[in-house]
């Protein structure tokens, strides 16, 4: 089957109670991973690529590896969506390539690191939203702003610096017509969110309980999601690496999100974090070894293993065949009415 919409994923993800996790690849053996894990948990599957990862390996090589991976697992539903869009040109480059979903991140300026007004997020996303409807293709936005910058995407500052305001939220979905909304909660991108175990003060999911409440039917994303597991942090530094000490999102706080309207998850730092665990393993215990599969293939199994458990305890396993998958032409028709 071809690349599908998200919107359709996600609309299906509301009906079943679960989420789906969003995971951000940069090559062909994250795709490999992340097709397997579907492929074995029975999954739909949302793969995301940055700006930064277009820039890495070409739109050209992301997407034709997309369409292999289209060929080589036709039974799993899978979308090509573009993470943190910074503006209406990005989007418009990304759908232009075949992306079935982008993000527009009208959160922040097009540098990706000032907090913008309300009124230009709106402008910008709208904008998207006229340009992707019109071919079929889901749309993202973000209100309110992630912490952290060690990425390139946040504000810089904590993770409570610009959380989300549920009225806001609830004029921005009216104004764009988004399919997906971003919440800030107090979540940061990256390794290195909280300094213990995030409590209510530090994770605000009344906050996003409450924007559910506001739009009970609107599907929720979390951005910064890694749990950032200590098992994954140990072997990093077991091998000679220098990670300090850190916490991630719990998985239960994930699955309250889930139960309130989270339907997309994201997570990219927890596979980074296996990667290169299970690299430095293979460099630390065998050096002689110098064929890159000799690493690359733990490494990719690492990753699978990752992302194996997000799908299950998201929910989204034993969900890919679940339904037909809607082609483009027709969710452009259905946004046309
Ligand atoms: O949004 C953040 C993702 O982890 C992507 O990160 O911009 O380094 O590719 P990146
Ligand atoms: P993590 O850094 O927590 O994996 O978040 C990834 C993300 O939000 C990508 O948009
Ligand atoms: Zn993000």
């Amino acid at each position: 089957m071809p690349l599908v919409c998200m919107r359709q994923l996600l609309d299906e993800a509301a009906k079943g109670g679960y989420g789906v996790g969003a995971f951000n690849v940069n090559n062909m053996e994250q795709i490999q991973a992340i097709m397997e894990a579907g492929r074995e948990t029975n999954s739909p599957v949302i793969v995301q690529a940055s700006r930064g990862a277009r820039s890495y390996a070409q739109d050209r090589y992301l997407y034709h590896l997309m369409i292999a991976a289209t060929e080589l697992y036709p039974e799993i539903p899978t979308v090509l969506h573009l993470d943190h869009g910074n503006s209406p040109e990005t989007c418009r480059s990304a759908i232009e390539m075949g992306f079935t979903s982008v993000m527009m991140d009208g959160s922040l300026m097009p540098d990706g690191k000032t907090p913008s007004s309300f009124e230009y997020n709106v402008e910008a996303t709208r904008q998207v939203v006229a340009m992707a409807h019109a071919r079929g293709v889901t749309v993202e936005g973000e209100i309110g702003c992630l912490g952290g910058i060690e990425d390139g995407h946040g504000a810089g500052l904590s993770g409570l610096a610009h959380l989300t305001d549920p009225e806001q939220a609830a004029e921005f979905v009216k104004l764009t017509g988004v399919d997906a909304l971003a919440i800030a909660i107090g979540t940061s991108h990256g390794a290195y969110k909280f300094k213990e175990k995030p409590t209510g003060a530090t994770l605000k999911m009344d906050r996003l309980i409450e924007i559910h409440h506001r739009l009970p039917s609107t599907h929720l994303v979390m951005h910064g999601s890694s749990s950032v597991p200590k098992e994954l942090q140990d072997v990093i530094n077991a091998y000679g690496g220098k990670l300090k000490p850190t916490w991630g999102v719990p998985i239960e706080e994930i699955q309250l999100g889930i139960r309130n309207g989270v339907r997309k998850i994201n997570v990219d730092t927890d596979n980074r974090l296996a990667i290169t665990g299970a690299i430095r393993k293979v460099f630390v215990e065998s050096p002689e070894k110098f064929d890159p599969r000799d690493y690359l293939k733990p490494a990719r199994e690492a990753m699978k293993k990752v992302v194996v458990e997000r799908m299950i305890s998201f929910g989204q396993a034993g969900h890919a065949g679940d339904y037909e998958p809607v082609p483009l032409s027709v969710m452009a028709q259905r946004y046309a009415q």
